[in-house]
């Protein structure tokens, strides 16, 4: 089977508010199941970083139903590509709160990321999670 991984940002809606990402959440795990879907998002408290992987069609499918989405904007597909193996298999939708400083979402994102993610996948997380980071502060 066919395998392709897709990575975006976007940026929250401004008045996004936790009973709305627990909903994100649980919608994503469960219809990205039945999908064959799997991967992880990343949340700063204002914008968003998420890698999607599974058969092309489903991916693309998921990223029209994204774009429609009203809970963010500005979506901007930073990767895509066709891979051999999924980085996240076990995980159908994983969920990564993180700090708004890149200096502390580094950390955070590190320690949660599985054996599974190779050292270039782990790079463009890192490099993505600057990318929404807000100014670095000490
Ligand atoms: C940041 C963000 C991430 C999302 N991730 C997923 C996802 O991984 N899988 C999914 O099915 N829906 C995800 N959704 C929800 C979809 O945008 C959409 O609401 C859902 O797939 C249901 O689509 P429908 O209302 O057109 O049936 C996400 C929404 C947001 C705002």
């Amino acid at each position: 089977m066919s395998l392709k991984s897709l990575t975006y940002t976007s940026l929250a809606r401004l008045d996004l508010d936790v009973g709305e990402l627990e909903a994100i959440h649980r919608t994503a795990r469960a219809v990205n199941a039945l999908e064959g879907i799997t991967g992880i998002l990343i949340f700063n408290g204002t914008h968003f970083l998420q890698i999607i992987e599974g058969a092309p069609m489903a991916i693309d499918e998921l990223v029209e139903r994204l774009r429609r989405d009203p809970r963010h904007s500005g979506i901007e597909v930073r990767d895509e590509r066709p891979v051999k193996e999924r980085s996240f298999p076990d995980w159908s939708m994983e969920l990564v709160k993180v700090s708004a400083s890149y200096f502390d979402a580094k950390d955070e994102v590190a320690g949660r990321l599985p054996a599974t993610v190779a050292e270039p996948v782990k790079d463009r997380v890192f490099r993505m999670t600057e990318a929404i980071s807000g100014t670095v502060s000490f």
